[in-house]
């Protein structure tokens, strides 16, 4: 029962960048996120939504605007949780 979310650490993410054919992942408050279907809608372009790419965006976004819904926003990209390295494998 329940989702079996993947268990994602940040070495996996960092290889997820959105470049050379790779999708784009980030991590947001623990969460990780697929956001590359969503590159294309951001209202603060596609270049902008990728320096969350590939790393823990939870900082640069709340810099920004934290006022943007993101839980609400991509829960349909949502594809896994941060774990740190090794945790993976539990
Ligand atoms: C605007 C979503 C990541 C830069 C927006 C807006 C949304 C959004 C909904 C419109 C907000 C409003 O008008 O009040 C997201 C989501 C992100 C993300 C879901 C992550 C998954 C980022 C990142 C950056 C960024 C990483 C920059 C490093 C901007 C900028 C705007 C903007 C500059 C303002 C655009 C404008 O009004 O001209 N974003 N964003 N965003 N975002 Fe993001």
């Amino acid at each position: 029962a329940g989702t079996p979310y993947l268990k994602v650490t940040p070495s996996q993410l960092k290889t997820m960048t959105g470049r050379r054919g790779k999708d784009a992942w980030t991590a947001l408050g623990g969460r990780v996120y697929n956001i590359t279907p969503y590159v294309a809608f951001h209202p603060g372009g596609g270049p902008e939504l990728l320096r969350c790419a590939g790393r823990d965006g939870t900082r640069l976004f709340g810099e920004i605007h934290p006022w943007v819904n993101y839980e609400g926003m991509l829960s349909s990209c949502m594809i896994g949780m941060l774990v740190e390295e090794g945790e993976e494998k539990k």
